[in-house]
């Protein structure tokens, strides 16, 4: 039994959930609270690594940082700007190999090269440890401001060859050791670089560690809402699951009939909704979608959908519309209202200075690599999930172009995205040597490889969430968790001891 809930209870809980998940499991982004007596309900679901709680002492990392050109692709251009790393040589035996740890949408932070499996496998194998950071975010810009047109080189074409320079970099100027063989890591699109570096640069990396990899781009991508709906009835209940159905089919339904005043009242939004714009009809559902999605991605999902049914589920509740209001504006309790309008959307993307949160957050710089080459539209058109059917992909095409400019109309949106699986072979690139993990419980596993070939495998790990398989071996891990940490662990050390070097190119 538990005892009551008390303070220091949830105190205590609260510190062991952040030391048993550690380091490298991921939570998503929910709402935008730059101002939280405004909070802008939309979010574009990055999820990013966490930051540890325990102070590092500065001797065992440090902070560098690598000039790359601004443009790999004009010969022309001889800028330069520093993207900056974080290396961790505690471990490294000359002769061992390097570990590179890739960046994702998220500022660099130094835990992933000091905490996490790729850390202990780093150690047993005496590896040289370092992270980067991706261009445009944190601290490694390459322009005065993000305006539209400096966002130009923001592309899957320039960040590979940031790799391959820092990669070489490594090698020949800091370990001294052409030789050295490398492996990367990384998770979510980070883990995506990591694939596509190998197979644009078999000879400078010999393997890589893919956590719930994202490498198949698309103009709409359904499966989101449908796994969401699915952990909603596996930890929350069938009967959460229907009352946020019909929570979503009455809001619409008062669309349809003129009523949407009661949902502006309901839903204490900041502009009322323009039921005659079919797109700001989408933004609000969308809000209330956004909200509930983020509670059942993260890693600690099985309490916090456990926790929202039980609102949801209040047997007080009249009916499933009025259960999703009052969760809803529940969870805001600073704000004078919420914030679930196109137009505010559009406002809040479209800032262009590195200093305001938007951009140091990196959602700007994340929208734009989806709206240009990702993708990914979250919708509700799929008879098996329970937001609605309104959203659809013309939310986010309409938010692209408007935020970054008329050219990026739908049919350019489409195209970007078709290249991008054209270039890198979706979710069949044809790789070897590349160990594919991904947590049933992820609602953007759908995103990854389909089919592993020869040297390469894929994991699918029951009952684990978006990164989890990143977090050190633990007593708590599952059966399923614990082989598939071992196995890529065996796998890692195969790729470094069983494969000769490289030659060096020069
Ligand atoms: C936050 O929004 C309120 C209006 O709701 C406004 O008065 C206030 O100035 C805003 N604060 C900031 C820091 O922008
Ligand atoms: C590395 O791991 C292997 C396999 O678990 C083990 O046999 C070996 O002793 C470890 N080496 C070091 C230096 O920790
Ligand atoms: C799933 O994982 C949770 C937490 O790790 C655990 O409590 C639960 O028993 C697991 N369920 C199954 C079916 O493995």
């Amino acid at each position: 039994m538990l005892g009551p809930v008390t303070p220091f209870h949830l105190i205590e809980m609260f510190v062991r959930l952040t030391i048993v998940l550690g380091v490298t499991v991921a939570f998503a982004t929910a709402a935008i609270e730059i101002n939280s007596s405004r909070p802008l309900l939309f979010g574009t679901h990055r999820i990013v690594p966490p930051t540890l709680v325990r102070q590092y002492e500065s001797d065992e990392f440090e902070w560098n940082e690598f000039e790359v050109r601004q443009t790999h692709s004009n010969a022309q251009n001889r800028n330069f700007f520093p993207i900056r790393y974080v290396s961790n040589e505690q471990y490294y035996q000359p002769g061992g190999p390097l570990f590179l740890f890739i960046g994702g949408p998220w500022e660099l932070q130094p835990d992933v090269v000091l905490e996490g499996h790729f850390v202990d496998i780093a150690k047993n194998m005496s590896a040289y440890l370092v992270a980067n950071e991706l261009r445009y975010y944190g601290q490694s810009i390459p322009f005065d401001d993000a305006s539209r047109a400096n966002l130009r080189l923001l592309a899957i074409t320039q960040i590979l060859p940031d790799i391959a320079s820092l990669i070489t970099h490594l090698k020949y100027d800091v370990l001294r050791d052409p030789e050295a063989r490398v492996i990367l890591a990384g998770v979510g699109f980070s883990a995506s670089i990591a694939q596509w570096a190998r197979k644009r640069y078999q000879h400078l990396v010999q393997g890589v560690w893919s956590s719930s990899g994202m490498v198949g781009a698309s103009t709409e991508y359904e499966d989101f809402s449908e796994a969401v709906g699915a952990n909603i009835r596996r930890f929350g209940s069938d009967e959460c699951y229907n009352t946020i159905f019909q929570g979503f089919g009455v809001a619409e339904n008062l669309i349809d009939a003129g009523l949407s005043s009661t949902l502006d009242r309901m839903f204490n939004v900041c502009s009322p909704i323009k039921s005659e714009d079919s797109v700001d009809v989408e933004a609000f559902l969308n809000g209330i979608f956004n909200e509930i999605a983020s509670q059942a991605v993260s890693v600690n999902l099985r309490e916090t959908i456990d926790q929202m049914c039980q609102v949801l589920t209040d047997p007080d509740q009249p009916n499933g519309l009025t259960a999703l209001s009052e969760w809803l504006t529940g969870r805001f309790p600073d704000a004078d209202c919420l914030v679930m309008d196109f137009e505010s959307i559009i406002e809040a993307y479209q800032v262009t200075d590195w200093e305001d949160e938007m951009l140091r957050n990196g959602e700007r710089q994340w929208l734009y690599q989806r709206c240009t080459a990702l993708g990914w539209p979250l919708t509700s058109r799929s008879p098996d999930q329970p937001f609605g059917r309104r959203i659809t992909p013309n939310l986010f095409m309409q938010i692209c172009e408007r935020v970054f400019d008329e050219w990026l109309t739908p049919d350019v949106f489409r195209s970007l995205v078709r290249d991008t699986n054209i270039f890198f072979g979706g979710r069949r690139p044809d790789v070897q040597r590349i160990y594919h993990m991904h947590g049933s419980l992820d609602p953007w596993r759908y995103t990854g490889v389909r089919n592993a070939y020869g040297d390469s495998y894929i994991r699918l790990i029951m009952n684990a969430t978006h990164g989890e398989d990143l977090a050190s071996i633990s007593e708590d891990d599952s059966y399923a968790l614990r082989s598939a940490k071992e196995s890529v662990a065996r796998e890692i050390r195969r790729w470094v001891y069983q494969n000769p070097g490289p030659p060096p190119p020069f």
